[in-house]
């Protein structure tokens, strides 16, 4: 039975309540919008961004938390209990991850923009807080169920890696007002690695082997290729952490070549899952993924070119370009097109009661291909600006994602106007 099937099978039983997942949804398409205008307004030091407080850093974790963390928190809370059969014990420690992580985020981005430890440090305590309860519910959740081993591999890997990513970001924080760090450097790298290859990374890979499957309704990859590519990447992401932190380029070249080996193992698998699945006309969102698919052996190539100089005065910056919108963003943003209309569906009035056909309509809606269009070619002219190290062109490629994150925004409250429920 394809994994599409067993997940329907038991979802409507398991489903939270709408405003549940899609709160997350709905903060995540208005820190996109910020994230954008947070670029542009930092633009003159985005091209080179190499860390440290300001305007860039603000966006990035616009990025990593507002866009990223929080979607990947609404998605979880939903998709995980319907796909291990468990439901969640309540949902109140949801709602309080939300009040905690999401205002908690919007003081950290305020601390990180203004340079200012006495916002930054607080906030940095109440979003960990928020997130470290997050990974408390996964684990309970996780606790409880066998029947997803490959899944479940990936999600323990991912907490333990959001409990450390968090634990190095409060320390960072910390550290811009004591100083106290031998080399806030080699942190801040190795926070960077953990968030993006660790904890979002490995979401991603896991979430993979559920909803490629599903969306392409065909049975899920073979267990042991499956644990194989699992133990690469995840020996990559901990050689990255490592290397990293000794400030070791030999060590971190390992990581690197590990991870390629991860990823195109991978990608040989979701392959494979495409080629059996039943559905061959998987549409617009499927660009996207491929694009993305394509951008993650790129991740890794521009940060061993970056690593031996061979990247260009700014190839750390377009190595953390590339991982975190090449990769991470447009990944997510396809996946995210699939999910909200599949989840609306389940809440929306059935057709046979004169519901809409809510996945169908909104499958080409134009925002979509607006936003699509003004993702890649943002991307684009970005890689160029950061490549030239020009203010200018990164203005205009950021002011097209700009474009490209409203009509996301319009395609997000369009899916949730449809699920208001009636007078
Ligand atoms: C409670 C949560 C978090 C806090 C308090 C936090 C805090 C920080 C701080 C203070 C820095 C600046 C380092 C510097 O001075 O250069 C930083 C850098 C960064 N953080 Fe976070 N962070 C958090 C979560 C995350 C997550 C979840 C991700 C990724 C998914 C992430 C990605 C990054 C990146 C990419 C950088 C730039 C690294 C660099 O400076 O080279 N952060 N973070």
């Amino acid at each position: 039975m394809s994994v599409g099937a067993t997940f329907l099978g038991g979802a409507k039983s398991r489903l939270l309540p709408r405003s549940i997942p899609f709160r997350f949804f709905a903060a995540a398409a208005v820190f996109h919008v910020m994230m954008w205008l947070g670029l542009l307004n930092g633009a003159d030091e985005a091209t080179g961004f190499r860390g440290g407080l300001g305007a860039t850093l603000a966006s990035v974790h616009l990025l990593t938390l507002g866009i990223l963390t929080t979607t990947a928190i609404g998605a979880a809370v939903q998709l995980l209990p319907v796909a291990t059969r468990r439901t969640l014990h309540a949902v109140w420690p949801i709602q309080l991850i939300f009040w905690l992580a999401v205002p908690g985020l919007i003081a950290l981005i305020i601390g990180m923009h203004t340079a200012q430890t006495r916002i930054l440090i607080p906030a940095s305590a109440m979003t960990a807080v928020g997130l470290l309860l997050f990974c408390g519910l996964l684990a309970d959740n996780l606790r409880r169920t066998s029947s997803l081993p490959v899944v479940g591999a990936y999600g323990w890997a991912a907490l333990a890696a959001l409990v450390l990513v968090t634990v190095f970001g409060v320390t960072l924080a910390i550290n811009n007002e004591i100083g106290v760090l031998p080399d806030h450097g080699a942190v801040a790298l190795a926070h960077l690695i953990l968030g993006g290859f660790g904890f979002m990374g490995l979401l991603a890979l896991g979430f993979s082997h559920i909803l490629i499957p599903m969306f392409a309704l065909a049975p899920a990859p073979e267990k042991r290729p499956s644990f194989i590519s699992f133990a690469l990447s995840s020996v990559a992401v901990f050689l990255g952490t490592l290397g990293a932190l000794a400030g070791s380029r030999n060590i971190l070249t390992v990581a690197a070549l590990t991870g390629l080996a991860g990823a195109a193992s991978h990608l040989w698998l979701m392959h494979r899952v495409l080629k059996a699945g039943m559905r061959k006309r998987l549409g617009l969102s499927f660009i996207l993924v491929r694009a993305a698919w394509i951008m993650l052996p790129a991740t890794l190539l521009v940060g061993l070119a970056a690593l031996y100089g061979f990247a260009g005065a700014n190839g750390g910056t377009l190595f953390g370009f590339v991982l975190l919108f090449g990769w991470l963003l447009t990944f997510l943003v396809a996946i995210l097109q699939r999910i909200m209309p599949f989840l609306a569906s389940m809440f929306a009035t059935p057709q046979a009661s004169g519901g809409s056909a809510i996945v169908s309509e909104l499958a080409n809606a134009r925002s979509l291909k607006l936003h699509a269009a003004c993702h890649g070619l943002a991307f684009a002219v970005i890689v160029v600006a950061i490549v030239l190290d020009n203010a200018m062109v990164a203005r205009l490629g950021i002011a097209i994602g700009l474009i490209g994150a409203l009509a996301f925004a319009w395609f997000t409250a369009d899916v949730i106007r449809r699920i208001l429920p009636a007078d």
